[in-house]
Formats: structure tokens, C-alpha cells, sequence
């Protein structure tokens, strides 16, 4: 039986040399293997309360759209700044090289609501850790943050779990 990282897809030297890019268009593009990262990925938190579903953009708004659909949750996106339309709070994050922000609306979670955290990758954790900064700057309760890749040298993990959030990968790269 294949698993989820038979199909993901490894491309040498993208997008510059020595990165070795993690691939998730070819298990998306996979009936069985999109349905298997999705039941995967829910599989934790299965009888927990969740409200909302919150992705980040942009690999997690696919698969977040997907988790909110099968739990009939609503979906939220964090977005890149300058891309939500309405009123919204921001949260600086670093990047390799420099600094990012991204933004949620800031009407769209309520106070105490519980929120799954979705994305495709976890790296350093950056991004991650950035939102889960926005949805409790809204008051929302943050039950877990659910990740199809764990890149563990990079120490996104360890960060997330240094902030006492529930970490969930479906598989690791290590050593490389
Ligand atoms: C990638 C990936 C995660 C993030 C992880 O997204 O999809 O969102 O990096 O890195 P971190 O843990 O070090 O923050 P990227 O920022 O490349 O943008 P994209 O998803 O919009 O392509
Ligand atoms: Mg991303």
C-alpha cells in the first residue's frame, strides 16, 4: 500500500541549488493519495471540537478546504499581505532572507472558537507560529497545527512545541 510520501514528488535544486523541493502537487493530483492526506491529517483530532478551519496560504488553503469541507466547518484563510479585501490585523514573521506578513480578517474568528491550523509544510515555523499569533490575537483557541511535511533540522517542530501547540506531520525529511 503506498503511503503519503510515495506520492510526493522530490525536485533536485528547486528553486536554487542544494534545496531539495518537496512536491505535494503530484499526491494532490492523486484521488487516493489527496484522500489519504486529508483522512490523515483529521485523523488526531478526531471527536475534539473545531470551529474553524484556518489555512495558509497558499498549499494550505487546498488542503484546508478540503478538512473544512469533510468536518462541515467553516474555512479561513490567511493570506500574504495586501490580498484580503476587507478589515484585517497583521503579523510580521523572518524569512531566509528577510521579513514577511501575513493577515487574516479580523472578523473572521470569534472569541473562545477552536481552530485546526493547516499547511503543507513546516519548516522553521515561521509562518506557522505567525499564525497562529493572528488567530489568538482574535481570541481564538489554537488545537493544533496539521502539516502534511516536517522538515525537523529546521526546527519549525521544536518551536511549535516550545509554544505548547499540538504539532501533527504526516511525514519527515531529516539529515539531508
Ligand atoms: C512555504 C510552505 C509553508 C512555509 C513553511 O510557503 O508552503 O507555508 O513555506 O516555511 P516556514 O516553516 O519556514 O515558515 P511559502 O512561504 O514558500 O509560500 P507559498 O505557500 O505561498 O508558496
Ligand atoms: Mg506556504
Amino acid at each position: 500500500m503506498k503511503t503519503v510520501e510515495d506520492y510526493i514528488r522530490t525536485i533536485p535544486d528547486f528553486p536554487h541549488e542544494g534545496i531539495m523541493f518537496r512536491d505535494v502537487t503530484t499526491l494532490f493530483a492523486d484521488p487516493r493519495g489527496f484522500r489519504i492526506a486529508i483522512d490523515q491529517l483529521l485523523h488526531p483530532y478526531a471527536g475534539m471540537q473545531i470551529d474553524k478551519v484556518v489555512g495558509l496560504e497558499a498549499r494550505g488553503f487546498i488542503l484546508g478546504g478540503a478538512i473544512a469541507h469533510q468536518l462541515s466547518k467553516g474555512f479561513v484563510p490567511i493570506r500574504k499581505k495586501g490580498k484580503l479585501p476587507a478589515r484585517t490585523i497583521e503579523q510580521a514573521y523572518t524569512l531566509e532572507y528577510g521579513e514577511a506578513v501575513v493577515e487574516i480578517h479580523d472578523d473572521a474568528l470569534q472569541p473562545g472558537e477552536r481552530v485546526l491550523i493547516v499547511d503543507d509544510l513546516l519548516a522553521t515555523g515561521g509562518t506557522a507560529e505567525a499564525g497562529i499569533k493572528l488567530c489568538e490575537k482574535l481570541g481564538a483557541e489554537v488545537v493544533g497545527c496539521a502539516f502534511i511535511i516536517d522538515l525537523p533540522d529546521l526546527g519549525g517542530r521544536a518551536k511549535l512545541e516550545g509554544m505548547n501547540m499540538d504539532v501533527h506531520a504526516l511525514c519527515a525529511y531529516a539529515g539531508e
